[in-house]
């Protein structure tokens, strides 16, 4: 268990050594902001109760002093009092705990084709159900491969929605809360015929983005209609290898996208790569179908082109890819802001049904981060 060794401060910092010989230094803006008291913190919910125009801008330590396991420091102008235990500051500190962001590339475990000679993540629904250990486990994959297969499904129109149910909450869209997708007539969407649908992410016209998408099977008896699913975060990382420039263009020229129907019409201006304050990728909108007209600088017209082929080819390499059929009562879930899924094109002859649906990363991890605290309390 680390403790304090020593400590010092002056007006604008406090300093810590620790037995560990680490440091932590404090500014005294953030050690005020973050005051635990519960005249600044709600005891109940841990909300903050000060705006920051509450704290005075000349904020100023005053003084410090180690009681037991706290450190209780004194704030000029105000003489206000907070106490911080040991804990709060080893868990908190900035310089201890660096900022974590476990949406983007650095978070994720990349993959390609040979990634799983031992098997593709895949668990029985029944277990997933019954069982919290299985079902964080699912839960993790989907955090850290971005995708699952689940096996054993029931097979009913509508089951997708109970699935959803386990682990966060239903996305509607004008789709409905769920689509089938299978051969349609005049389908609004190539994605309701027996074409091939290449390497793709679902509805990149929406803000948001729906975070996660769910494909059941509920008939499979036609000739091809494999499935194909490919790490858009890993085809970014090829192309920032291969050209930097290229992996630039993506990131930064916004793009217009858009889904149109007798009764919607659904638009997005954003990058195909959007990155956080790193340049780590945390989001990947590509889909060929529904890219609206190209409007940008005339200059950026040919760069962009090149770029866009460049990652086109790297996301149609076989061995960046995995491939599967799903049987009856398979299910898939991928989180629609990193994998890219595909489907061959299937025979006329027999029966392709699956029913779509979708769902936000935010409640799946939520979900999983409550498991995770339940499982830790169950060993
Ligand atoms: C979709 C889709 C794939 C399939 O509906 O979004 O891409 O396997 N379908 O039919
Ligand atoms: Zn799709």
């Amino acid at each position: 268990m680390n403790t304090i060794k020593s400590f010092s401060f002056k007006t604008d910092q406090l300093t810590i050594e620790w037995q560990d010989g680490r440091q932590s230094q404090l500014a005294a803006i953030w050690l005020r902001d973050h005051c635990q008291m519960p005249e600044c913190r709600d005891p109940h919910s841990g909300q903050r109760l000060l705006n920051i125009t509450d704290i005075p801008a000349d904020t100023r330590i005053q003084s410090v002093e180690q009681i037991d396991d706290k450190l209780v420091v004194v704030f000029a102008p105000e003489n206000h009092v907070s106490e911080f235990s040991t804990n709060w500051l080893l868990d908190n500190c900035y310089c201890l705990n660096k900022q974590s962001d476990d949406r983007s590339e650095q978070g994720k475990k990349l993959w390609q084709t040979n990634s799983f000679a031992n098997g593709l993540p895949r668990f029985d629904y029944a277990s997933f159900c019954q069982s919290g250990i299985t079902r964080a486990t699912a839960l993790q994959a989907v955090k850290d491969y971005g995708f699952v297969l689940l096996d054993g499904v029931p097979c009913e129109d509508g089951y997708i929605l109970q699935v959803i149910g386990k682990f966060g909450y239903v996305r509607e869209t004008n789709y409905g809360p769920l689509f089938n997708v299978r051969t349609e007539v005049n389908a609004n969407n190539l994605a309701f015929t027996n074409l091939g649908l290449g390497c793709h992410l679902d509805n990149p016209y929406r803000d948001p983005v729906p975070g996660i998408q769910l494909l059941h099977c509920l008939e499979s008896s036609t000739t091809g209609g494999e499935s194909i699913l490919q790490d858009g975060f890993m085809a970014a990382n090829v192309l920032r290898d291969e050209n930097p420039e290229h992996f630039k263009t993506l990131s930064r020229q916004w793009i217009n996208y858009r889904f149109q129907d007798s009764c919607t019409d659904l638009h997005s201006r954003v990058a195909m790569f959007e990155v956080n304050d790193l340049n780590q990728v945390i989001k990947v909108r590509y889909n060929n179908r529904s890219i609206d007209t190209l409007r940008l600088e005339r200059s950026q017209i040919k760069p962009f082109y090149a770029a866009y082929r460049h990652y086109a080819e790297i996301i149609e390499r076989e061995e960046l890819q995995i491939s599967f059929k799903l049987g009856a009562g398979e299910l898939m879930m991928f989180d629609n802001t990193r994998v890219l899924h595909a489907r061959k094109s299937y025979s006329d002859g027999g029966i392709r049904h699956l029913q779509g649906a979708y769902s936000d990363l935010d409640g799946l991890y939520s979900t999983l981060s409550m498991l995770q605290a339940e499982n830790h309390n169950d060993l």
